[in-house]
């Protein structure tokens, strides 16, 4: 093995090659004929099936756990919760920058922080037997007063809790005031967004044993590595005693890390010394896996007649639990989009007895986009211009917060090429002016950004003697298509047909790599997977022969990336919608939906577009359904599952088109951005703008539901 680091790594770039063209999944057949097994159903000799307890309450004590009854019950093996269970080290941050779930600091004590909260795990031989003792464990709990409501005038009351520096995160450059007072045309309105979920299509699913000294976890999760490093830390093991494996992942969204449930099956698997599977069910999915906050947020822009900006400011406040504060950043996206002479953007929390959220789809720009891209449509009307007219006028030339250049910013690229497409240029811009039966009929646009990274990744490439190569990388196929990515990237790096390349992800033996989010996931593995070709090449020129075990080359990317220049560096895009309202029920119908992106290289056309459809899809699902309602009596969620969870199904889907422009990375060897999250941004921007052309009516609460519109 030898080390490299890139930089003679680039040069498939110009090569006509596999990247940009349409592939369809490498693993495809496997998994529409089932061989692909994923987490929850890979067969193990004597798996037990552990089934959490959920708590009832939302904020307390557990006075007891009564095990005694469920313990005669048939096939039972044990019953774990804070009175028994090991102690684990919490006290870390993980290999992405942050501490662990507050879940997975499992049955430390008996404070129950909200309703879902885990309680205890049965564990027994069968998943039926689990799931029958589970549901009947007593729990005797403590009760105490609650509060789990959200409302925008927490901002006044109890606010500004990010945990790092005490400092809510704040920009603020400008006299604010002076310039809204200068301003002649004034927007000042406040715009709300629910709770969302998930809804992964593969619920979280682990199975974890111990096997020759080692924990062997088999998992669904975004990042092997990231996932075997908490385990590491929080069970205080030897890393190179814990392996994590996750092949196949049905959907990950940013809730598929470390919870309760890996930290269970870890707890029981040690003290049954037998290997041990929890899966959660749908409705433990929307209790303990993750969901996106609520979001108020306020939205000032003072502009001239001509519609130049002179002041913008966006403030945005979400709920956090009592154990830990995130953040959702809603307010970034301001950071990129447009500038002003008084700038100012906030991002704050306000604990509930709520579970803790998390990264959820575009964290942060997805709600963010919605209230600035909506602010920036009541601008444009309130001054009498064209959206798209508008955004050309305050196309900022740096970082408006940063100061620093653009990698490449082709936003109006995007809306040029959109407008286009989408017949921009015959909209009457009088709202409400489209009739078609009892159908009110409306356009809408709106810009999209989400930042462009990479962070330091291994890769192994072989050269086997049959002529084929193989890749390892311990990246995450969490249904992206990242695994034909890599296999089209490594065959152009390599110059052979994809073809003869074969290449094995999510294994934590692989080496560190970045976790499969953040839209950094392929940019950062396309990375070392580029820099260990180049070397292997070297070596393959070197040596005729290849011995029996092959030739294999090992990346490691962390001083290249180190070494990358300060940029605001970010994928854009333009989205468009076309909406009837039904002016009886107040159904709100989307005809046709647009979204141009410049979004870096294209690896893969056809998993590309189908990344991009499913965010803008998403948009149309948060602008029109999803909301997840908590009872403030219980503290719980209404309807927490599918069937109370309304998201968008086929019927709602119109004709929907992704594109993309011309817009390569200058600083990235195969020229990658990002286009994980970049598609739901704007997209329910530019529905509810549709909405105001089509009704006159502006929408600021989502989502736009019947009884809203009418
Ligand atoms: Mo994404 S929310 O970074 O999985």
């Amino acid at each position: 093995m030898t080390t490299t680091t890139p930089g003679t790594a680039a040069g498939s770039t110009t090569a006509p090659g596999a990247v940009g063209t349409a592939h369809t999944r490498v693993e495809g057949r496997d998994k529409v004929t089932g061989t692909a097994r994923y987490a929850g159903e890979i067969p193990f000799t004597e798996l037990a099936h552990g089934w959490l307890v959920l708590s009832t309450i939302a904020r307390g004590r557990i006075r007891s756990v009564d095990d005694t009854t469920v313990l005669a019950m048939p096939g039972v093996l044990t019953v774990l919760h804070h009175g028994n269970a090991p102690r684990v080290e919490g006290d870390f941050t993980s290999m992405i920058g942050v501490p662990p779930d507050p879940s997975a600091l499992l049955f430390q004590h008996d404070r129950v922080p909200h309703v879902g909260w885990p309680v205890a795990l049965v564990v027994a031989e069968t998943s039926e037997q689990a799931r029958e003792a589970a549901e009947s464990l007593v729990v005797h709990y403590e009760r105490e007063t609650h509060d789990v409501a959200f409302r925008s005038d927490h901002r006044d009351d109890r606010t500004n809790l990010p945990t790092a520096g005490d400092e809510a995160d704040v920009t603020d450059k400008g006299d604010m005031a002076a310039e809204l007072a200068a301003s002649p045309v004034v927007v000042d309105e406040e715009y709300t967004t629910p709770e969302e979920h998930h809804t992964t299509m593969e619920p979280h699913a682990v199975t974890a044993r111990w096997e020759d000294g080692r924990l062997d976890v088999v998992d669904s999760n975004q990042g092997t590595t990231w996932v075997a490093g908490e385990l590491t830390q929080l069970f205080s093991l030897d890393p190179a005693s814990v392996r994590v494996r996750s092949e196949h992942v049905g959907g990950g969204f940013g809730s598929k890390r470390v919870r309760a449930h890996q930290v269970a099956a870890v707890m029981a698997a040690s003290a049954l010394e037998r290997p041990v599977r929890v899966v959660l069910t749908r409705r433990q999915t929307f209790a303990l896996g993750g969901y996106r906050s609520p979001t108020a947020q306020r939205l000032r822009l003072g502009a001239g007649t001509d519609g130049r900006l002179r002041a913008l400011e966006h403030d945005s406040l979400n709920q956090t639990s009592t154990m830990d504060t995130f953040v959702e950043p809603s307010a970034g996206a301001t950071r990129v989009m447009y500038d002003a002479e008084a700038h100012r953007t906030a991002n704050r929390a306000v604990p509930l007895d709520v579970p803790t959220p998390t990264f959820m789809r575009a964290p942060g720009e997805a709600p963010g986009s919605f209230a600035l891209e909506s602010a920036l449509d009541e601008l444009a009307e309130r001054c009498g211009i064209d959206p798209i007219e508008l955004r050309v006028r305050n196309e900022p030339e740096r970082g408006p917060v940063s100061g620093l250049p653009f990698g490449s910013r082709n936003l109006l690229a995007c809306f040029r090429e959109g407008a286009e497409q989408f017949g921009w240029a015959e909209r009457d811009p009088r709202p409400g002016t489209r009739r078609e039966g009892r159908w009110l009929l409306g356009t809408g646009t709106a810009g999209a950004s989400f930042p462009s990274g990479a962070v330091p990744s291994t890769a192994a490439l072989t050269a086997e003697p049959d002529g084929s190569f193989t890749t390892r990388i311990a990246a995450a196929d969490i249904g992206t298509g990242a695994r034909t990515a890599l296999t089209l990237v490594t065959a152009d790096a390599l110059e052979v047909p994809p073809e003869r390349v074969r290449v094995r992800i999510a294994d934590s033996d692989f080496g560190p790599a970045m976790i499969a989010g953040g839209s950094m996931g392929t940019r950062s593995w396309a990375w070392a997977v580029t820099a260990a070709a180049g070397e292997l090449r070297e070596r393959l020129a070197l040596n005729a022969d290849i011995p029996p075990e092959g030739i294999t080359v090992r990346s490691d990317t962390t001083e290249a990336i180190g070494g990358l220049s300060a940029k605001e560096r970010h994928s854009f895009g333009a989205q468009f919608a076309e909406v009837a309202v039904d002016t009886g029920s107040g159904e709100v119908r989307v005809r046709r939906m647009l979204g141009v992106f410049a979004a870096g290289r294209i690896v893969n056309p056809l998993t590309a577009r189908s990344q991009f459809l499913g965010g803008m899809t998403w948009g149309l699902s948060m602008a029109l359904h999803e909301e997840a309602t908590r009872d403030e009596n219980t503290g719980g969620l209404v309807g927490g599952d599918l069937a109370g969870y309304h998201i968008a199904s086929h019927a709602d889907v119109p004709s929907m088109e992704a594109h993309w422009v011309d817009d390569p990375d200058p600083d990235d060897p195969v020229g990658i951005k990002g286009i994980g999250e970049v598609g739901i941004v704007g997209a329910a921007a530019a529905v509810a703008n549709a909405v105001w052309h089509a009704t006159g009516v502006r929408h600021r609460d989502l989502p736009i539901r019947p009884d809203r519109v009418l």
